[in-house]
């Protein structure tokens, strides 16, 4: 397992489990999959309704708390101070644990995410949050938070994936010491017989879905593939026998036409 090292100095692995859309039975499974094949970092958050399945997993795993980073978020109609910190406590109990590694605002709601970020500062004061960080921060927002923040976010949570791959927003990040993690690092499946990630993988007897994952290691963005089936969780992990040449990464970048599966973060009604 390779680590980063977030600017507050907490230790990410740079491979995780997504569980958007697994009900709380599937994710309890995924989660328990998941760490028995070598994960140590899991992804939920308040609107994904499985933080208690999360938990479950967790515990089921047999594997010691410390050893695991969980990342929870709080949800867009829970922004604002009081809130967030009703948010946060809701979200601890659910999951049955006494600090998550980090939490992140999911969305930045105009005029809320600032209040957030205060409570949130004070969350990750309490040592209740090892880290505190943004999702779908665009630069301006990023700009705007920072001019009044205390404690600078440790990483943004972006979608990011071949066909979307974000370098004017990844290159400022790097430049202010905020680390890139990618949503949706497998385009929800829908990249995976793309015939240029086949080929590659071909040449090193791997899947797309690992290419892809290979690719993101590679650039130095944090992953986050999600799957329900325990095979395609440890197949998202079997990734660390093999490298892409600085062509294939071309070839890889080459796919980019800026297209969203999810929300522009300048422009969403939830
Ligand atoms: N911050 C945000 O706003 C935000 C937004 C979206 C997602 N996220 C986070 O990012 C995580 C990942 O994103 P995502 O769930 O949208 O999509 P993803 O990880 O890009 O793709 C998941 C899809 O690919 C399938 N899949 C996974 N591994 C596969 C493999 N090896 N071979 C074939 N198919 C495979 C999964 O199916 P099965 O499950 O059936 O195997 C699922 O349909 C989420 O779960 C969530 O934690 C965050």
């Amino acid at each position: 397992m390779d680590y980063q090292t977030l600017n507050n100095s907490l230790e990410i692995p740079q491979i995780g489990l997504g569980v958007w859309r697994a009900p709380n039975e599937d994710a309890a499974k995924a989660v328990e999959w998941a760490l028995k094949a070598g994960y140590r970092l899991i992804d939920t958050a308040a609107a994904y309704k499985n933080e208690d399945g999360v938990g479950q997993g967790i515990r089921n795993s047999g594997v010691p708390r410390e050893e695991i980073f969980v990342t929870t978020k709080l949800w867009n109609s829970d922004q604002g101070y009081e809130s967030t910190h009703q948010a946060f406590n809701d979200s601890l109990e659910k999951l049955g644990l006494d600090y998550v590694d980090l939490y992140l605002i999911h969305w930045p709601v105009a005029g809320k995410y600032k209040d957030s970020w205060k409570a949130m500062e004070e969350i990750y004061a309490s040592g209740k949050a090892k880290a505190i960080g943004v999702s779908n921060f665009h630069q301006h927002h990023l700009e705007d938070l920072l001019a009044d923040a205390k404690v600078k976010p440790v990483l943004d949570q972006i979608e990011i994936h071949p066909t979307l791959t974000q370098e004017p927003l990844r290159n400022y990040l790097k430049s202010i010491d905020v680390a890139v993690e990618a949503w949706s690092p497998l385009g929800q499946g829908t990249i995976l017989n793309n015939p240029v990630l086949v080929e590659i993988g071909k040449a090193h007897q791997k899947t797309a879905a690992q290419v892809i994952i290979r690719w993101h290691l590679q650039n130095e963005i944090i992953v986050i593939p999600k799957s329900v089936h325990e095979q395609r969780i440890q197949e998202n992990f079997d990734v660390f026998d093999f490298e892409l040449s600085a062509e294939e990464i071309q070839k890889i970048n080459g796919l980019n036409i800026n297209e969203r599966l999810g929300a522009d973060p300048d422009n969403f009604n939830f």
